[in-house]
């Protein structure tokens, strides 16, 4: 995989220097070379903030797509549509994502429940939401506007092009230059795998929120809502995606998995990132919350810039997919002279520079990049 890469660049160095005494433009240097994003998430009203963290790093944004995790992805859609028309970013597209799960369904996940327990939080498969929250269950199309604190979006969502195609077709014009950031279900990076063989390798890399290790004791030691925020919904909604996501050969993944629960949402931030007023800050101050940790954007900033990682472990890392086993969804990780065949390393963090990010978030919310 480093391998493929390394070659690749070798390749257009080398179609630098050899097309250098005619008229076209030298290949910029690895360094130099410009990363594009596209980011794959199950949007909520206050989600804006791992859109500005890629922009300000440098990143391009070539568009969002919209997954099924904690709502329905058409929600979800919208949510994304309006963060953005929030944040003036409407120059970004949003491509709609699969909607359902590769297998899970509603009935399926409560079946597996009634056999090895419930989830404090079952996202999408929730029992159907009935006061102004974001849909779960039921109708898989329908939009509650209630839920929508951001604002209800003026535009409407392009239906005309799926998010997958959109990925192979952006890695394909971008070749080792597009991170796919994860931040929901792996449907959408799992589609796109396998509708093209080279998706992975040609991607730069895949950045996802989820795959908690050992979490299990967290689940027993507090409250539901110590285990609620150690439960993997982003990988269970999807398991077999999750697997193929996981095992692809992206020249590198890397999981926020327990390290997304590091930095909490404080009261003391949420005041001192309004000192600055403008939309961004009033709807992040008002409804962020001090519910959950910064874990999407955790992962945006671990894709933007690096220097946040302070640990990290090189991992073999598997998805358990044996719907008969309290783990399903879930992931397992091995060292390398234990693993079963068919792996791939991953860079499994456990320790982020939180003063870091957090200063990085509210930079990027009192000061907002623009189109
Ligand atoms: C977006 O543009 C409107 C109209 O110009 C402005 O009032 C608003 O403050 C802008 N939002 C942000 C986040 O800059
Ligand atoms: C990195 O994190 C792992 C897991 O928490 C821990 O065992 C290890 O001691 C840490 N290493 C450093 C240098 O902090
Ligand atoms: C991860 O796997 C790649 C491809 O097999 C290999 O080149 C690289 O050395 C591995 N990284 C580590 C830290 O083991």
């Amino acid at each position: 995989m480093w391998f493929t890469r390394s070659l690749a660049v070798c390749l257009l160095v080398v179609s630098g220097v050899s097309s250098s005494s005619s008229s076209s433009t030298p290949s910029a240097t690895p360094a130099q070379t410009k990363r594009y994003a596209i980011l794959d998430n199950d949007w909520g009203a206050v989600s804006f903030i791992p859109i500005l963290l890629a922009l300000k790093g440098d990143m391009e944004i070539l568009g969002l797509a919209s997954n099924t995790a904690n709502t329905w992805q058409r929600q979800s859609a919208h949510h994304a549509l309006a963060n953005l028309e929030l944040a003036n970013l409407t120059c970004i597209p949003v491509l709609p994502g699969s909607t359902h799960p590769l297998l899970h369904t509603p009935h399926r996940f409560h079946t597996w429940e009634a056999l090895h327990g419930a989830l404090p939080w079952q996202g999408a498969f929730a029992p159907e939401s009935q006061d102004g929250n974001d849909p779960t269950s039921g109708d898989p199309d329908r939009l509650v506007r209630e839920a929508f604190i951001e604002g209800f979006p003026r535009g409407s969502i392009d239906e005309s092009r799926s998010a997958a195609s959109f990925m192979v077709d952006m890695v394909r014009r971008y070749p080792g230059q597009v991170s796919i950031y994860s931040a929901g279900a792996l449907t959408n990076v799992a589609l796109a795998a396998r509708l093209d063989s080279k998706f992975a390798e040609n991607a730069r890399e895949l950045v996802v929120m989820g795959g908690y290790v050992d979490v299990n004791m967290l689940q027993v030691v507090g409250d539901v809502e110590l285990a609620n925020v150690n439960s993997d919904i982003n990988l269970m909604i999807d398991p077999e995606s999750a697997k193929i996501a996981l095992t692809a050969p992206f020249p590198e993944i890397l999981i926020a998995g327990n390290v997304a629960n590091q930095i909490p949402s404080t009261q003391a931030f949420l005041d001192e990132v309004h000192e600055v007023r403008n939309p961004l800050t009033r709807l992040f101050h008002d409804h962020y919350g001090t519910e959950f940790p910064f874990w999407d954007e955790t992962a945006a900033a671990v894709m933007v810039d690096r220097g946040v990682v302070l640990n990290t472990t090189t991992a073999y890392i598997d998805v358990d997919v044996a719907f008969g086993s309290p783990n399903y969804g879930n992931i397992h990780v091995y060292q390398k002279a234990l693993m079963p065949p068919g792996l791939r390393n991953v860079t499994y963090v456990h320790r982020v520079d939180g003063e870091r990010i957090k200063g990085m978030m509210k930079e990027a919310m009192q000061n907002p990049p623009s189109c």
